[in-house]
């Protein structure tokens, strides 16, 4: 059995001619090296079941902090969503299973539905989209004048049945939107509901399943739609986080792991610091990667053996943006804990708590009171005809 001593020795792991080849090959190398880690699996098998069950979730939230792997574990769903269909799109090529989608952040004040139907019936291969303009008739005796860009001329409305009729026709069964935080960009909150009946009725309409990716923001669906809620799943990939049982040595791990796979002529020796790489990393795994890649060509451009931590502590993050990266995990950590069951028990039994009257503002003008029989001051009528007494 191994010990605890042996399994941390770091240990080369990558093509040992990958020493002799470029900036670029080596770097790329290293980008593209995807690890297993205990917080990514836990995840991924969690979103993989609620996304096989045929009575699970219609919509699927997956969330975490920024920089903790939620566009990775996205990509690895969709590939695996894809091999599920293998045989189905030999049988039926003009099947599209799964689609993906960037949400785009609105470029004026609130997200843009027509942008987005538009870009997913580019994705799916609507090759009528051109077509699904409202031109005015008198473009036709002017065709070279008829070029306006496509999604100007169509109504949100129309792209959007478009969009349901193309997802029937494709037999499309998941929707996955990353950066799907960007959909709760509204110009007041009284307008969120509204997104979240759209997609609701996206799933309704066509039976696909909406996987949603993104920030912890994502979690206030919760708070605006009951209905949602009954419907959808939250699967947290959650950072690393010390002071949980075990997270010390999954993210050791991790650590040891990423730097093997490090092209480098000695194979770096960090896990001795893994309590500083989580510190300056809020145990994100991503941040670490990437973290890890700038240090990677630093040290080939600088013709390095190897990396240390002294060496690596010149390209982490600095500590304020550090701050606002954590201070979000935690205030999302907080919104993902559940609330008691006691506290449910006392909503039913108490009902909502009543609103307190607001006190009288001192300020106000007040009416001054008049006695009994003291008559309301009246406009006199004026003009007209008088009638002579
Ligand atoms: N499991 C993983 N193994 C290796 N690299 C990863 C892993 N998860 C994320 N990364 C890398 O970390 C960086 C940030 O990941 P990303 O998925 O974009 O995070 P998020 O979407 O949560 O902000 C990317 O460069 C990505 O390739
Ligand atoms: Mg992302």
């Amino acid at each position: 059995m191994k010990t605890q001593q042996q399994a941390n020795v770091p240990k080369a792991d990558f093509p040992p001619e990958l020493l002799q080849a470029s900036l670029k090959e080596r770097v790329d190398y290293f980008k593209t090296r995807l690890i297993d880690h205990s917080l990514l699996n836990v995840a991924f098998k969690k979103a993989m079941a609620a996304l096989g069950s045929s009575s699970g979730p219609r919509v699927v939230t997956i969330t975490g902090p920024t920089g903790v792997g939620k566009t990775t574990m996205a990509r690895r769903i969709y590939r695996q969503l894809m091999k599920n269909y293998e045989a189905e799109i030999a049988a039926d090529p003009s099947m599209v299973p799964v689609l993906g989608i960037n949400a785009i952040p609105p470029n004026g004040t609130s997200f843009n539905w027509k942008d987005f139907y538009f870009r997913l019936l580019e994705k799916n291969g609507d090759v009528l989209l051109d077509h699904k303009l409202n031109l005015p008739r008198q473009g036709n005796m002017f065709p070279e004048l008829l070029s306006p860009p496509p999604s100007e001329g169509a109504t949100a409305d129309t792209l959007r049945r478009a969009l349901e009729k193309c997802i029937r026709t494709r037999r499309t069964k998941f929707l996955i939107v990353d950066e799907g935080h960007h959909l709760m960009m509204v110009k007041d909150d009284g307008r969120l509901e509204y997104q979240f009946e759209s997609l609701k009725s996206l799933t309704i309409e066509t039976d696909v399943i909406i996987v949603l990716v993104g920030t912890y923001r994502l979690l206030d669906i919760r708070e605006h739609s009951g209905q949602l809620v009954r419907r959808s799943e939250v699967v947290p990939l959650s950072r690393y986080d010390f002071r949980r049982q075990g997270h010390k040595h999954s993210f050791a791990s991790a650590l040891a792991t990423l730097q093997n796979k490090m092209p480098l002529e000695e194979t770096p020796d960090l896990v001795p610091d893994a309590e500083y790489f989580y510190l300056k990393t809020g145990g994100c795994i991503g941040i670490l990667k990437d973290w890890l890649t700038r240090c990677l060509e630093q040290a080939i451009l600088e013709n390095r053996k190897t990396v240390d931590t002294e060496f690596a502590s010149r390209f982490a993050l600095d500590n304020k943006g550090l701050t606002t990266i954590i201070e979000e995990a935690l205030a999302g950590e907080a919104k993902l804990s559940d609330v008691s069951l006691d506290s449910i028990k006392t909503l039913l039994a108490d009902g909502m708590p009543k609103v307190i009257d607001a006190p009288e503002d001192p300020n106000k003008k007040k009416t001054p009171k008049r006695r009994v029989g003291e008559r309301n001051p009246v406009r006199d009528q004026t003009g007209g005809f008088h009638v002579a007494p």
